[in-house]
Order: C-alpha cells, then structure tokens, then sequence
C-alpha cells in the first residue's frame, strides 16, 4: 500500500530552461488541472506541446480535430496540438461484428443496473481492442515528437488523463443518484460499484485514468533511449487523488471525498508509478487537492475542503498575502455573509463525527452511506448559499490558486524526484505562496 507522503519542502528550481519541452497528454479545458502546469512551463520559457483526445463523429468514429476545432484547441493552449486522437477506453469498440458495450447498453434501464449482462466476452475484447488503438495513436504520437523535439531537449510528459464512464444514457441518473441522491434518490455506492454495471466501471477507470500512464511510459520508450547517455532527462508527472491533507479544527489532517469510486483506478496509477520510478524511470504521481473544474463537477460535496485553503493561506503566508484574497471572497458573498462563517461551516463538516467514522486511509477509497452523503450534500449546498452569485464562487477564486500552484510544485519537483507518489496539501500550497518561487500566483 501507499505510504502518505506529504510533499514537505518546496522543490529546488528545475533545471528547464529555453528549449526544452512540456508534452500535456490529455486535452486542456479552461479551468482544468493542466493549465498551471502550462502556465510554469511557458513561464520558464519551456515549449507547450499540446495533445488531443479527438472526436467523436455522430456515426460514432474516432478523428482527429478539424481545422477550426484544432485552431481553438491550440488558442487555448497557447501552443502545437499534435492532432492524433488520443481517446483512451473500449465503450465505442465494435470486435467481430459484437455490438460495442455502449450498444449493448442503449436500452438498459436504470432500475435494472444489478442485473445487467453483456454479451460473453465482449468487455474484454473491446478492452483489448481499445487498448490496442490507444498504443497505436501513441506511436504516431512518438514519432511525431522524435520529428519536433530535439535531441538536446530536456522532456517532461504529463498525463493528465481521467475517465471513462462509458457513454450510455443509463449512466447519469445513477451517478446522479451515488453523487448527489438524497431521501428516495440516495444509492449507495458501494451497491452499484460491485454490480455488473459498477464492475465495468471500475474497468473503464483503470483503462482511462490509470492504464493510459503504463501505456504512455511503454511508448516513449524511443525518446528515453534517444536521450540516454546525454546530460538531458525525459521525466513523467501523473495527476492523482488520495485524499488531501487541509486543515480541520486547526490542525492538518487528512480527509477525503466520499465516495470517490475512481480511486481504486488513482491507486493502480501510484503503483505504475511506482513500477517506472523502480525501473530507473522519473515517473511521479502527485496527488492533488480537490477542486472544481469539468471533472469534478460530477462530485458535489468534494469542493468543502477546499474553503479551509484560505485558513491555510493565512497560516502558512501570514496576513499580507491571505488578507487581499480573504476580500475577494468576501466579495463573492451575500451581504450579512462573511469569510469567518464560511470557514466555519466547512469546519463543521470535515470535523463531524460522521466523517471520523468512515474516512480511513489505509483503506481508502471508502463507499458513502445515506447519513454522510446528506450531511455532506446539505453542507455544500450551504455553503453554496452564501455566495452572492451562484457562478461566482469563492471555490473557483481557490481552485485556480491550487492549479497554479501545484503546476509549478509538480514541474520542479519533476526534475529530480525523489518519490514516486507524493502528495500536494493546502500547506505547502500556502508555503509556496510565502515564497518568492509563488510569486504571481494569487
Ligand atoms: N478536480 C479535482 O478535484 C482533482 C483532484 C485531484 C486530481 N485530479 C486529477 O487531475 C487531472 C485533470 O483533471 P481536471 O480535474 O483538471 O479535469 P479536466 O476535465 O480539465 O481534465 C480531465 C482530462 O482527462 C482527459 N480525458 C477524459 N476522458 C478521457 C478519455 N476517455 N481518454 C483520454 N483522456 C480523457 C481529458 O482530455 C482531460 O485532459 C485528472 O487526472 C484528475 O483526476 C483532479
């Protein structure tokens, strides 16, 4: 199992300089966790390449962006996109003729979740299918980067890539149900996660979230050996999630969203890690704060244990760097409402016994139960009250200081790892803020 290691001290400067190269694996949006890594890398002067997942054409086949969507995409980037479809899992593949599991699922029906089957064999071999197209596009995807990138290069790859709830209508109102379900509504997680349906979900995560980082490493095994025995590196960074260290009733303590079913897909991430960092290869997975951004928005709730950020900030950066922040979330705010109260109310719910009870590290992830998921839906509802304008919240405010600061924590900390998975907490995000290496960040 993965031992809990708090990044400690903020990373020595990388030596990245003019030239050298980020390659995001994973398509960027505008709020997501990349954009912070982007945001270090160009302002150290490294190059941008950009990767994309392709799209989805209405007779379900995969193809690269057009010319106005690759336009956009590299606007957005402030970069090259390499256009190869880069879309990880098997719900679209069609083996033999077999309808894919998409297919197979488009009359399905919520209530008959349990019962579901698929055709034999069919998960496994558009599993084996998907897997196959994926290394295929990341060879185009080597090659491409052999051509543009040169020899004296130093490389740092980050994948970013997290999914795979298959794509079928039957999904939603279930998730919706495990995530946001209360009274009648409420389905506990741990009831759909081992049912045939919960089951290709778990496989599905594997494949997008985790596998696609073993596959990535596998196929840039060309780049490393053309970097060998040069002075330059080839490093790998992975975004993960096991719980975040914040603090509650005053003191640092580990806590984490429930139910995060994708976690046992993050754990198999740290053990790739793991295996590569065994085999001489950099390859860290850094395990970052919860946040809001496309991905998470499916998870409410899991933005709470963001708002103690801001009591972190005070602590770790003191009064001159907090209290400007602290005014334009006061800001955000309904009139009577205030940051102190805000603050307050978080504190109540990652302090609450209910958590104490079900939060566990060692054996994390754990699955919700009725009464923790309507404290913790009504919480972040409350939360969510406060503010003034529902699409202005002092959670965003927060998650682009942790995108920004994690980016550059993680490109640094890239250069020389000396870990394969550590972990991002709102201290040392506040400890960066301190220091002039967090300079411009809030
Ligand atoms: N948001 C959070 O609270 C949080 C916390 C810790 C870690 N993370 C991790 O950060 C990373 C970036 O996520 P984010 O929250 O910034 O959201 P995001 O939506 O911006 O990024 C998700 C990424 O996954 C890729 N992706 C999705 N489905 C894919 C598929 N089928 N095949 C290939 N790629 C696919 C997208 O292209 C995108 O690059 C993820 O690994 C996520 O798990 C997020």
């Amino acid at each position: 199992m993965t031992e809990y290691k708090p990044l400690q001290h903020l990373p020595e400067p990388a030596g990245y300089k003019a030239g050298d190269v980020l390659v995001l694996v994973g398509e960027l949006f505008g709020r997501g966790y990349a954009n912070g890594l982007i945001d270090e890398a160009r302002r150290i002067g490294m190059t941008v390449i950009g990767t994309t997942v392709g799209r989805r054409d209405s007779d379900g086949s995969l193809r690269p962006l057009n010319t106005e969507e690759c336009a956009d995409a590299e606007a957005l980037l402030g970069g090259t996109i390499i256009n190869i479809p880069l879309e990880a899992g098997f719900d679209m593949e069609s083996v033999d003729g077999v309808p894919s599991i998409a297919e197979q699922l488009k009359k399905a029906r919520p209530d008959d979740f349990a019962t579901i089957n698929f055709i034999e064999g069919s998960v496994e071999n558009a599993r084996a299918a998907g897997t196959a197209r994926f290394r295929s596009n990341l060879a185009l995807l080597q090659s491409e980067l052999l051509q543009r990138i040169p020899a004296d290069s130093n490389i740092l790859i980050a994948h970013s890539m997290a999914g795979g709830i298959p794509r079928a209508r039957v999904f939603m109102p279930l998730l919706n149900r495990i995530f946001k379900g209360t009274g009648d509504k409420y389905l506990a997680s741990g009831v759909f996660w081992d049912s045939p349906l919960g089951q290709l979900c778990n496989a599905s995560f594997n494949e997008v979230t985790a596998d696609t980082f073993r596959y990535l490493i596998e196929g840039t095994a060309a780049l490393r050996e053309r970097n060998s025995g040069s002075e330059t590196r080839v490093c790998y960074s992975a975004y993960g999630y096991h719980g975040t260290g914040v603090l509650v009733n005053g003191e640092y303590r580990w806590q984490s969203y429930t139910p995060y079913v994708q976690g046992f897909a993050k754990m198999r991430l740290e053990d790739i890690a793991f295996e590569a960092s065994a085999n001489g290869i950099p390859a860290t997975v850094y395990n970052c704060p919860e946040i809001q951004t496309n991905s998470s928005a499916l998870f409410l709730g899991v933005e709470i244990s963001l708002y103690p950020l801001l009591s972190a900030i005070r602590r770790e950066a003191g009064a001159e760097i907090a209290a400007p922040l602290e005014a334009r979330c006061q800001g955000l705010l309904k009139e009577g409402e205030t940051v102190a109260d805000l603050l307050e109310r978080a504190d109540c719910y990652l302090a609450s016994p209910i958590l104490d009870q079900i939060e566990d590290f060692s054996t994390w992830p754990q699955h919700n139960t009725r009464t923790q998921a309507e404290l913790m839906l009504a919480s972040s509802a409350q939360l969510m009250e406060m503010h003034a304008d529902q699409k202005q919240l002092v959670c965003a405010e927060l998650s682009k200081i942790v995108f920004l600061a994690t980016g550059r924590l993680m490109l640094h900390y890239s250069w020389n790892p000396t870990a394969a998975t550590v972990w991002l907490n709102h201290d040392i995000i506040g400890r960066l803020l301190a220091d002039q290496r967090g300079a411009g960040i809030v």
